[in-house]
């Protein structure tokens, strides 16, 4: 492996063998030891990135760094850095890795800038690996490492228990990487159960649950059969409506009562850090709260990680997938026979086809979306579209006595045809279009299928807090699941009409 952005980008046993070195590690990482491994570079450096505040993940990291006796430089206070003078993040990573950084360790308020920093290192050639420590309200894949490798060490196991999530569960990066994490070892062992504590304006989204089983409630009795209990921090910093904030704020708090009263007996309390009231101060030093050995295992579960992305750094990376989209033809015919048929005054054809020669008609679009297609061919497709090379055509009726409301938006292309990688948008933009496709004296009618992605660079991602909304250069890509369009970088599943919208 050459990055480390997200627990989904792998499958289980890679994950399990990761946390298996972590656990190896442990010791080295207690007693101030250094493992030996071959392919060392003492003069190799970690770079250290936190774009956001961060103890516990920037100390362990440089830690670790230490530990696998390679060179470790943090970049602490974003004010004594060029960022400070506006400098782009890609520029602030193409800069890194320029001046020899072989694993940056990053972490952006932004969701997605630790996948945007690792898609400019391959798309450039550069042998630098990236570990996500942390994307905006996104994910936090080395803090699920170093959750399940702390599981690990006090069940002796990381499957059949019931685990309890409280607090803000909405934007915790940390919850959303053990959840990833969970998904993956559910597939194989199904023994995980998983109940979630918040008030509505911190619950998990429900495209975050996608997957998961996740049992729900507002009050912390229902955490009475966990084995676990994971609480968070309200992420104050990432709640822009005050009031919501308000709602969630110290609703909930693991104290004495709840310990003796509420909680199993022998229940484990984690949490990633920094915490606030959810785990009152007067059981900080119960022995059912295990957060601090958890963030020292921190530590372990990092250093098995930067081996494996510094050793993988060197390696071929799979190119980014091309966006597919399966095209069928329905229609195809001579150019003259279409004529006659026109003539005859046959099909939708006889208002608007003045094709003979080459060009193409887009038609069955919704109405108002013929001009939203000519603005995405003009500014992407590299069409002509002065007037007389594309025409849209308003509200043209689809059939014969057809109500107003079945109107249809055409657009025709004059001259000129889309490149194979525009069907795909726009039949995720309308899902009723045909492509009426006139060359070299031949007329084909085509229906696309969804296409599996939309390629970068086509729309916008609705989410303002995406890198891709945060950088000049950075472009969005997403790939199409039902009929939605989730952002490949803050990993939100936008609508059709937030795409449209957003364009
Ligand atoms: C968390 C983070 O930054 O996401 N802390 C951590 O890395 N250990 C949790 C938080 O900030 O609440």
């Amino acid at each position: 492996m050459k990055h480390f952005i997200s627990i989904q980008d792998f499958g289980l046993d890679e994950i399990l063998d990761i946390l298996e070195e972590a656990q190896e590690m442990v010791s080295y990482a207690e007693e101030r030891g250094q493992p030996s491994w071959p392919a060392r570079n003492p003069l190799a450096k970690v770079t250290v990135l936190m774009m956001e505040p961060s103890t516990r993940t920037r100390i362990s990291t440089c830690q670790a760094g230490e530990l696998m006796g390679l060179r470790v430089e943090a970049i602490v206070g974003m004010d004594a850095t060029s960022f400070a003078k506006k400098e782009s993040f890609i520029d602030g990573m193409r800069t890194l890795a320029e001046e020899g950084t072989d694993v940056l360790a990053v972490r952006t308020e932004w969701a997605g800038g630790a996948r945007m920093a690792s898609e400019v290192y391959d798309r450039m050639g550069y042998a630098t690996s990236v570990i996500n420590c942390g994307d905006g309200p996104n994910r936090h894949p080395t803090q699920a490492m170093l959750n399940f490798l702390t599981i690990m060490m006090r069940l002796g196991r990381v499957h059949d228990f019931c685990i309890g999530f409280v607090g803000d569960l909405r934007y915790s990066r940390t919850i959303h990487s053990d959840l990833d994490m969970i998904q993956l070892l559910n597939q194989r062992f199904g023994d995980i159960r998983i109940k979630a504590v918040s008030v509505p304006e911190a619950a998990l989204y429900e495209w975050q649950k996608i997957g998961l089983d996740v049992q729900e409630s507002d009050s912390l009795e229902f955490l009475s059969d966990c084995d676990i209990v994971c609480a968070t921090r309200i992420q104050k910093e990432r709640y822009t409506d005050k009031n919501e904030l308000k709602k969630v704020q110290g609703r909930y708090s693991i104290d004495v009562r709840a310990l003796s009263k509420v909680l199993r007996d022998n229940v484990l309390i984690m949490h990633p850090g920094p915490r606030g009231p959810e785990v009152a101060p007067e059981i900080s030093e119960d022995r059912h709260v295990i957060m601090w050995k958890q963030m020292g295992y921190g530590v372990p579960a990092r250093m098995a990680i930067i081996r494996r992305c510094f050793e993988g750094r060197l390696g071929k990376v799979a190119a980014l997938e091309d966006a597919l989209c399966v095209l069928k033809t329905i229609v195809e015919e001579s150019v003259e026979s279409r004529l006659v048929k026109r003539e005859a005054g046959e099909g939708a054809f006889r208002y608007f086809m003045p094709i003979t020669e080459r060009g193409m008609v887009i038609g069955h679009l919704s109405l108002g979306a013929g001009d939203r297609v000519k603005h995405l061919l003009k500014k992407h497709a590299g069409l002509r579209g002065d007037e007389g090379c594309i025409h849209v055509h308003e509200g043209v009726k689809v059939a014969k006595g057809t109500p107003d409301e079945r109107r249809k938006d055409v657009v025709v292309l004059e001259g000129q045809h889309i490149g194979q990688g525009f069907y795909g948008p726009i039949r995720f933009m309308e899902p009723d279009v045909t492509f009426n496709v006139i060359k070299g004296g031949t007329f084909t009618k085509v229906k696309a299928d969804m296409p599996n992605a939309l390629p970068a660079g086509i729309f916008k991602c609705p989410n303002d807090d995406c890198i891709t909304n945060r950088d000049p250069e950075a472009k969005a890509r997403f790939y199409v699941q039902g009929d939605m369009a989730v952002c490949s970088y803050c990993c939100r599943p936008h609508s059709r009409q937030d795409i449209i919208e957003k364009m």
